[in-house]
Order: C-alpha cells, then structure tokens, then sequence
C-alpha cells in the first residue's frame, strides 16, 4: 500500500494519471489535492467518487499549514506534483500566479516532504529519508527553450525558458535539484512534450479546434502555423510517470516523448479532415511573443534505461481523442460555459 498524494488531479493529466493509477495498482490510495482553479474539473474524476482509495481535498499547494495537515493524517509517502499555472497565454497576460503556484507551491510540497519523510528532521546534515518515499515533479520539454530545425533535448541540455510559464517550471525543477543536492530528498523530474487526449480544458491547441470546428467557428492558428511540437497520448504520459515511479533512480531526469513531431497547422488540417469541415475555417492570427518555433524530445534514456514505450501511434491516439470529443460534448458545453464549478458546489458545498 502506498499513499499518494496527487497535486493538480482535476486538471488534464492529472485526472487521467489519478484513473490510471487506482487501476493499474488497486492497493495504493490516492489522495487528490487540487485548488480547482478554472482549470481543475472534478467532472473528470465523477467514475471513480464511490472509489474507496481515492479521496479528493480542495486545497492550494501554496498552503503551507493545509499541506502540513494532508501529510500528517493521510501519511503520504510519495508526492507526484502536476499543480501547476499550465497555460502560456495567460503567462504572458498574468505571470505572477505563475510564478507563486508553479515555484513557491512546488518548494512549499517539498518542504513538507522535508520535514514528514527525514528520518531525523532536526539534523540539517541528515540526507536519510523513510524507505520508498519520493517525490516526483512532472515537468515540461518547455523548459530547454527553442530549437532550431534540427537536434533533440536532452536531459543534460541547459534549461533556457522563453516564456513565463516554462521559466516558472524551470525554477521549480532547480529547486527540486537543489532540494535532492542539499536535503538529500529522494525526487525525479519528468520532462515531457506535448499531451493530447480527453479532458483537455478546451484553450488548448487540438480541444480548441476540435470544439471550434463542431461549432463551425473560425480556427485561430498563430503565425503561419508552422510551430513544431512533439505529441504525446496522455495515457502514454502517464504510464511514464508510473514507470519512473517505480523504476526511477533518485535524483534522476527524464524526458519523455512519442518521436512525433507536427506542425501545428498539420494538426488543424488533419481535424478539419477527420470532421468533414472546411480549411476556409482557418483564421491566421498574429503570432504569440516569444513562440517557441520547434521542440523535439530524446526519449532513449526512459526506453533504455527504464523499458518505458509509448504504446499509441500519434494516427490511432488522435482519431480517438477527436470520438471523444464527438461523444462527450456535453463535457464540453459545461467547460466553456463555466457550468462545471457547480459539480463542485453540489457535491462538496
Ligand atoms: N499539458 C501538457 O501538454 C503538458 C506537457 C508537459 C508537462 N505538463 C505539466 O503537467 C502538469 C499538468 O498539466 P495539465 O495540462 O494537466 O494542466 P491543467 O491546467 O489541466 O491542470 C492543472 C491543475 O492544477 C490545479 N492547480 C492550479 N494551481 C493550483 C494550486 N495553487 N494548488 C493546487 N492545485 C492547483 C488546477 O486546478 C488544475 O486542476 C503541469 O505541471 C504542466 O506543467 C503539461
């Protein structure tokens, strides 16, 4: 039995992992702690409320004395810390949330971690830690910049953020080093590209077409759309996450990607292909500040040394997103309109 705390559960990859998990491992208990800003939606989680190792907490991880108590009466022992400000649109506009959330939530968890895990917390010299403890900070590609038309990150790279959500995950992962480095506290970085699949809040790239095209709404593409990023199904994300878990050696970062590289005017095509509509719904809006052009992930480490696979081709992953879409538009109806927050309201008010 482990007891996991889940920071972010109710957001996309968050609520996928959090399924994934009370599947794959029906011993673990999962302890879900989100702030349900607009982009946590426990709509996600409704199949597994009657799950009796799954406990959800509406708490901000910011919260030093709630993240205190969590760690005290649910004895967690492993931290997997998706919470994050997750949208670079509303870095540029709004990047103070950002940087409080993303940096001081992220050093908040680990120093209660720090203080419930030690085995003798009072010695600051003391790097030994309770057996099986770890924590896991899920991390973005973002985070090594730019590239150019060739070469692939590599965990060894230099982080060079550009915008100020990913210089915020940047941060975060220096202080999860630094946390390992001085303190000793058993952590893995994950480091992945880009995620598809369902419950993805509807701002992003491939939700964001997809629920324009049903509506026959012009779909806004930056630039001249020729940004290329590296996708991954958000259950293959997830897996990854559960393999470094388990296999991962402390201290240790981990890319992960699906060897798919797309433009994201291919992507947009592709969508209006799949649902019948028109390219004339293609509306080219002027580029975002500080538009990363390519990313592209070295995955040998995590296949090589911890026999991680993806298990879907990008073809077979995006025409089931784009069903599940097309099936759960009532899902979708309740994001845009807000409507979601009263789930909250009427199961936990
Ligand atoms: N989406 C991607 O393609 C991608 C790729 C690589 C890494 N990541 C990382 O994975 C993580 C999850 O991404 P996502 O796309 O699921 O994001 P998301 O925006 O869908 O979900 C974020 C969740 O965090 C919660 N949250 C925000 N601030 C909080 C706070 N202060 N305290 C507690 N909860 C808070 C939100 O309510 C939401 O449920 C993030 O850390 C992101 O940086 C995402």
């Amino acid at each position: 039995m482990k007891n996991i705390l889940v920071t972010g559960g109710a957001g996309f990859i968050g609520s996928n992992f959090v399924k994934m998990m009370l599947d794959a491992h029906p011993d673990y208990r999962i302890i879900n702690v989100d702030a349900l800003t607009y982009a946590g939606n426990l709509e996600n989680l409704t199949d597994i409320d009657d799950n009796s190792n799954y406990h959800f907490i509406r708490a901000d991880i910011r919260d030093r004395t709630k993240m205190d108590e969590i760690f005290a009466s649910c004895a967690i022992d492993t931290v997997v810390n998706f919470a994050a400000e997750s949208h670079v649109d509303r870095s540029i506009v709004e990047p103070e949330v950002f940087l409080t959330t993303n940096i001081i939530g992220t050093q908040v968890l680990l120093d209660t971690t720090k203080k419930y895990w030690k085995v003798n917390p009072d010695d600051k010299y003391c790097k030994e830690y309770k057996p099986g403890v770890k924590f896991l900070q899920v991390s973005t590609d973002e985070v090594y910049g730019a590239l150019g038309a060739k070469g692939m990150f590599v965990e060894t790279m230099p982080l060079l953020p550009n915008s100020p959500y990913s210089a915020s995950k940047a941060s975060a992962d220096l202080i999860v080093r630094a946390y390992h480095e001085t303190f000793g506290i058993p952590v893995n970085i994950t480091r992945c590209s880009n995620n598809y699949g369902p419950y993805q809040f509807p701002e992003k790239l491939i939700p964001l077409m997809i629920n324009n095209c049903l509506n026959n709404k012009e779909l806004p593409v930056y630039g001249d759309g020729m940004q290329i990023r590296d996708w991954l199904h958000v259950s293959d994300h997830c897996s990854a996450i559960d393999t470094v878990l388990h296999k991962g050696l402390n201290g240790e970062v981990y890319n992960i990607g699906g060897n798919n590289e797309k433009a994201n005017i291919d992507i947009v095509k592709l969508i209006i292909k799949t649902l019948g509509k028109s390219e004339n719904l293609i509306k080219y809006v002027k580029d975002r500040p500080g538009h990363d052009r390519r990313y592209a992930i070295d995955n040998t480490k995590i296949t090589s040394e911890l026999g991680w696979e993806p298990a879907y081709t990008f073809e077979q992953g995006i025409l089931e997103t784009i069903e599940w879409y097309l099936d759960n538009q009532v899902w979708i109806a309740n994001v845009v309109s807000g409507e979601y927050t009263v789930y909250y309201e009427r199961m936990y008010l």
